[in-house]
């Protein structure tokens, strides 16, 4: 199928490189906006792995996905900067609203929420990003302000 052919294409592109599982892991996500699970044995099969090592180093890092994201993906950062913020308590209000955990995706799609390690905004902690745009220094209101832009 679609996603067995690509991923193909995508593992014998990156093959010669060294350590390629990375590489290839971010550009099946960049192909279909998640890793499918149908990829992790054509992945695991190009490489010489088991499907359990695939998967081990999938979740190992937070970057991927097992599941189409929501319309907009929150990333909230809990690096420590801001942890000393308190991101904490802004993602368990933010989860709470949501009425989603972290890689959750609200039950209407509009909104994957993630957590992220820094954000480059350590000073103005704590820090999150919408679609891409960088929100500082969040509180209530920075936080209506941005979920507003959704219309969430
Ligand atoms: Fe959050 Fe750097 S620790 S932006």
């Amino acid at each position: 199928d679609a996603v067995r052919a690509t991923t193909h294409d995508i593992v014998t592109a990156h093959a010669s490189l060294e350590g390629p599982l990375l590489p290839i892991l971010h550009a099946v996500q960049e192909a279909f906006g998640f890793v499918p699970q149908d990829a992790l044995p054509v992945i695991a099969q190009g490489l010489n792995l088991s499907r359990a090592e695939v998967h081990g180093v999938m979740s190992f890092y937070h970057d991927f996905r097992t599941e189409p994201a929501g319309r907009h993906v929150l990333k909230v950062c809990r690096a420590e900067a801001c942890q000393a913020m308190g991101t904490n308590a802004l993602a368990d209000k933010l989860k709470r609203r949501l009425g989603i955990d972290w890689h959750g995706t609200t039950s209407d799609g509009a909104v994957t929420l993630e957590p992220v390690y820094c954000l480059g905004l350590c000073a103005q902690s704590p820090a999150a990003m919408l679609d891409g745009e960088l929100f500082a220094r969040l509180d209530d209101d920075g936080v209506d302000e941005m979920l507003g832009g959704i219309g969430k």
